[in-house]
């Protein structure tokens, strides 16, 4: 299996974007995942395509955009022009959830769906085929630095075999209270991509925190 951590810069220090997103990357991050909040879908608001614009040329991993916004539509070719690789958007934020998903391939992005809590899986019924991701949420969207919701382990299971039954390759994304401590957990349920934002900003020495989470990974 391979394993990716994709540290969520929501909890980096904001005033040193920059800085801490090429720090991120420098200490072996394989995604940066951006968190997009627009005080309506989700009760808080970040940051926008400028600043991913902003972060671009900085880094060369994947940018991961976890848009948090309601419509979502609108705001997608902005992103793809702000040079996102990958976009996910939540079907609750979306009266057409194909279409957007057919939005973000058009603009040339590999497309996620995300499932909050209390969201069922059964929105994968009949689009699965055209995701590239598809990330559960094991928090409620808003804020970083929560508990890690135990019920996501058994998504993660069923997210899982849904996935293997489609023969693709399609990432799947844990996002929330994910940390050194629970990261070998949250891998055997499925996960294989891992959004950590104070797990990994929090700390004084961002390569030794991942190294940590390695360690684990490589013990599933
Ligand atoms: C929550 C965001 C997360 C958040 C994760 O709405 O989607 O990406 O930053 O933060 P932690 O890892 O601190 O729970
Ligand atoms: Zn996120």
């Amino acid at each position: 299996m391979i394993y990716r951590i994709a540290p969520s810069i929501l909890s980096a220090d904001f005033a040193r974007l920059g800085e801490e997103v090429k720090s991120v990357v420098d200490a072996g991050a394989d995604l940066v995942h951006f968190d997009v909040m627009d005080n309506h879908y989700v009760p808080n608001l970040t940051v926008g395509p400028l600043v991913c614009a902003a972060i671009r040329p900085l880094v060369q991993v994947p940018i991961d955009v976890h848009l948090m916004v309601k419509p979502v539509d609108r705001i997608i070719p902005d992103f793809a022009e702000a040079g996102a690789n990958i976009i996910s958007f939540h079907p609750e934020a979306t009266e057409h959830v194909d279409r957007t998903i057919g939005l973000i391939r058009s603009v040339g992005c590999k497309a996620g769906l995300v499932f909050n809590p209390a969201t069922p899986l059964n929105y994968l019924d009949h689009v699965i085929d055209k995701l590239d991701l598809v990330l559960i949420m094991s928090v409620n969207p808003g804020f970083g630095g929560q508990a890690f919701i135990p019920e996501a382990l058994d998504k993660l299971r069923a997210a899982r075999a849904r996935i293997a039954a489609t023969g693709r390759n399609i990432w799947l994304e844990v996002d929330g209270g994910v940390k050194v401590e629970n990261i070998a957990e949250v891998a055997q349920a499925g996960a294989d991509t891992f959004v950590a934002g104070a797990a990994i900003f929090g700390t004084r020495d961002y390569k030794a925190t991942m190294g940590a989470m390695r360690a684990h990974l490589a013990r599933v």
